[in-house]
């Protein structure tokens, strides 16, 4: 069944090349889809364009559809383009004439687009929770390991002492800025475009901020052409959020992966949370880090493919922005799946006490060792001359003292501040 049916069928090829993926890739679309279609018959109703007898049956049978969708068992039949004409048939076979008043002032372009402004705008709200629960994994992690001593290194080489506390909580905090980005892309999300039919508007009535209260949008995408501008940009700017995220996640599990190698061992996994080699018998590799890691740097790329795809196309509906779907849909996914995965690893990483102490970490406190004499009244760059001289001549025995006091700082985390950033970007949303 084509909406569009003039009295002839496509070619087969034709329609399997412009179909692509959709027949799967919608079904995560379906239940936003009828949503959608439920506000836009009410509004049709109360502008009289649906009988007021009509509204309830029509109601009902969109209520059976989506009970379809809950139980798993919806599916978008052979020779049906998308869910948006599934929904349609499935009405009208049920209800006749009736099913097919419903897409009287609506267009695909504007259905889909509600439909995934509803589904980035759940995607959105869902990876921030994913967001949360890793942040206070780290926070807790941060605090409880604020005492254990770990190298510093800048250029991979020994620098300075650095804790655990610090490690862990450096990157709860990164997420702060991730979840700035996830809070801006969510409310570009969350703006209606509903009643922008096919990019130019309506001649009938439409009752837009009807549909934009039922569906509980914080606004419209007013202008109608705006309103179609928006797909690619709502999700380009999910993308912009969720490589935000992904890079910081990446960069932890590369962390991850070096501090599990056995010229660091700072941290490590119970057997059961590593995996083996089929020719070297001892290994225990960091597999679920580098596939992490892998994962995460796949995602930085899907803004550039967004980019692309988008790249040059004049106002107005394309196909092109179909596509949109095959790149943006498995990266929410693949983002949450890291986060829920990095949670799991988080709850059984045993760490390494007392590494400072080792002999190759001398030089970590050559800067603690000047800034004593500092404080005890040599000037700064004579102090410095005087430790570096002693390490050049191979006499440099460090006194393993550390005593660091100002905010963000080893011995003071401000762990309690960074949370309650954390809270202010979450409030952002405005759930
Ligand atoms: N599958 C289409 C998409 O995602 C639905 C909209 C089709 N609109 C059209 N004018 N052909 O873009």
């Amino acid at each position: 069944m084509k909406l569009w049916n003039k009295g002839f069928e496509p070619d087969k090829l034709i329609e399997d090349f412009t179909v692509g993926a959709d027949r799967e890739l919608d079904l995560r679309l379906a239940r936003y889809d009828v949503e959608g279609s439920m506000a836009h018959i009410r509004m049709l109703e109360s502008i009289g364009l649906i009988e007021s007898s009509e509204l309830p049956l029509l109601l009902a049978a969109l209520e059976r559809i989506a009970a379809t969708i809950e139980r798993g068992e919806f599916t978008i039949e052979e020779g049906v383009e998308d869910v948006h004409s599934q929904v349609e048939l499935m009405l009208t076979r049920e209800l006749g004439d009736m099913g097919k008043k419903i897409h009287s002032g609506r267009s695909r372009n504007d259905q889909v687009l509600v439909d995934l402004k509803l589904f980035m705008r759940d995607e959105l709200r869902s990876l921030s929770e994913h967001i949360v629960t890793l942040f206070n994994r780290l926070q807790s992690l941060s605090d409880k390991h604020k005492d254990t001593l770990m190298p510093g290194y800048t250029h991979l080489q020994v620098a300075m002492p650095s804790s655990f506390g610090l490690w862990f909580g450096a990157y709860a905090e990164s997420l702060v800025d991730d979840m700035e980005m996830v809070a801006a892309a969510y409310n570009i999300a969350n703006q209606n475009p509903l009643g922008s039919a096919a990019g130019y508007g309506s001649s009938f009535p439409l009752d837009r901020e009807m549909t934009t209260s039922l569906l509980g949008f914080a606004t419209l995408n007013y202008n109608v052409v705006a309103a179609q501008m928006s797909r690619g940009k709502t999700e380009r700017a999910a993308a912009y959020a969720i490589a935000s995220v992904a890079s910081t996640l990446g960069k932890f599990a590369m962390d991850v992966c070096l501090f599990m190698c056995q010229n660091f061992g700072f941290i490590s996994f119970p057997d059961n949370l590593t995996t083996g080699s089929s020719i070297m018998p001892h290994k225990k590799n960091p597999d679920v880090f580098e596939i992490m890691r892998g994962k995460c740097n796949r995602l930085q790329a899907v803004p550039n493919e967004i980019s692309l795809l988008t790249t040059n196309l004049p106002l107005g509906y394309h196909r092109d922005l179909q596509l949109l779907k095959d790149i943006i849909f498995p990266a929410t996914t693949t983002l949450c799946q890291c986060l829920d995965m990095c949670d799991f690893m988080l709850q059984h990483i045993i760490i390494k006490e007392n590494i400072v102490q080792g002999e190759q970490y001398n030089y970590l406190f050559t800067v603690e060792d000047v800034n004593r004499l500092t404080l005890a009244g040599v000037p700064f760059r004579e102090a410095y001359k005087e430790v570096g001289m002693a390490v050049q001549r191979g006499e440099y025995t460090p006194t393993r003292e550390v005593n660091h006091t100002h905010i963000g700082s080893i011995g003071n985390l401000c762990n309690d501040k960074i949370a309650e950033k954390m809270n202010k970007v979450v409030k952002k949303f405005g759930f």
